[in-house]
């Protein structure tokens, strides 16, 4: 499969040591882009990735933030441009997503997720902004939930949703710099355990959804590669569902 060339390009990937996050990491590498790792508490798998990303030739990085912290997300984008010398593409991927029924919900709980999900993306997009050429680009990654409720997932819902909106606005006000914003809401991901985890979920998602599998990480960075590159150049405030196929289903 050939992919967009980003050679000579810049990206920022938040929550990068996380299971999509080393998806799109690889992707975005295997496109030509130096690569910044983002993580928190990841160190170790930061740095294996950082490694496994030079020994194919990129040019890689791993940069630690807590992205609740405006002073900790200032220090990542300065210190992904103070090294790479530019930033092209941030990718929003960072994110928690916990379960909890909404009748037992505390404000705590609540407020976790939005600060993390919806705030964190406002900051780590305001400040990235600043240090990009007219030609840069953000993608936030969303979910399908962000346009379809699920249980125990009401703050994460809500977060999606207001961070689809976000999309659209950020790209409104910064289309005039030259900035392109947009989103990809994946589906179900494939994750190591998930099928021993989670058996009666991933049999159900296989049956209703019509390509028949759970994503790959790969499905999802193919997308926001295509969105950071200049075959996207006239896109901007879009949500691009990468699902297989699981939101044309008839749910009633
Ligand atoms: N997995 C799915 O099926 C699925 C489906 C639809 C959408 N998504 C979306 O895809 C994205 C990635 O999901 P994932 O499954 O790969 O999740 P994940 O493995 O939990 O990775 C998320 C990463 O976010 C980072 N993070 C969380 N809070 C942070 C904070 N305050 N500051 C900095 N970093 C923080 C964590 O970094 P550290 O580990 O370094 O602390 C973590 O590695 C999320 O936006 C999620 O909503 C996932």
């Amino acid at each position: 499969m050939t992919l967009p060339d980003l050679s000579g390009t810049v990206t920022l990937i938040t929550g990068a040591a996380g299971g999509l996050g080393h998806g799109l990491a690889r992707r975005f590498a295997e496109a030509g882009a130096a690569v910044a790792v983002h993580y928190r508490t990841s160190v170790t798998q930061a740095h294996a990735l950082v490694a496994e990303l030079q020994d194919r030739g990129t040019n890689a990085l791993a940069l630690p933030a807590d992205l609740l912290s405006p002073d900790q997300v200032r220090h990542l984008i300065e210190s992904t441009v103070d090294h790479f010398g530019r930033l092209d593409t941030l990718v929003n991927n960072a994110a928690v997503q916990p379960v909890q029924p909404l009748p037992e919900m505390t404000f705590d709980q609540w407020r976790e997720v939005l600060d993390t999900n919806l705030d964190a993306v406002f900051l780590t997009t305001s400040t990235a902004v600043r240090r990009m050429d007219p030609g840069g680009s953000v993608v936030n990654i969303a979910s399908i939930e962000g346009s379809q409720p699920a249980f125990g997932h009401a703050h994460y819902s809500t977060a999606k949703a207001a961070l689809l909106m976000h999309t659209r606005t950020a790209a409104l006000e910064y289309g005039p710099l030259g900035i392109r914003v947009n989103a990809v809401s994946p589906g179900l991901l494939h994750r190591e355990g998930l099928e021993t985890q989670w058996p009666e979920g991933v049999e159900r998602w296989q049956r209703a959804a019509p390509l028949g599998r759970l994503g790959q990480p790969e499905d999802v960075g193919n997308a926001c590669v295509f969105l950071a590159s200049p075959l996207a150049s006239w896109i901007t405030g879009q949500n691009l569902v990468v699902d297989g196929g699981m939101s044309t289903h008839p749910n009633w």
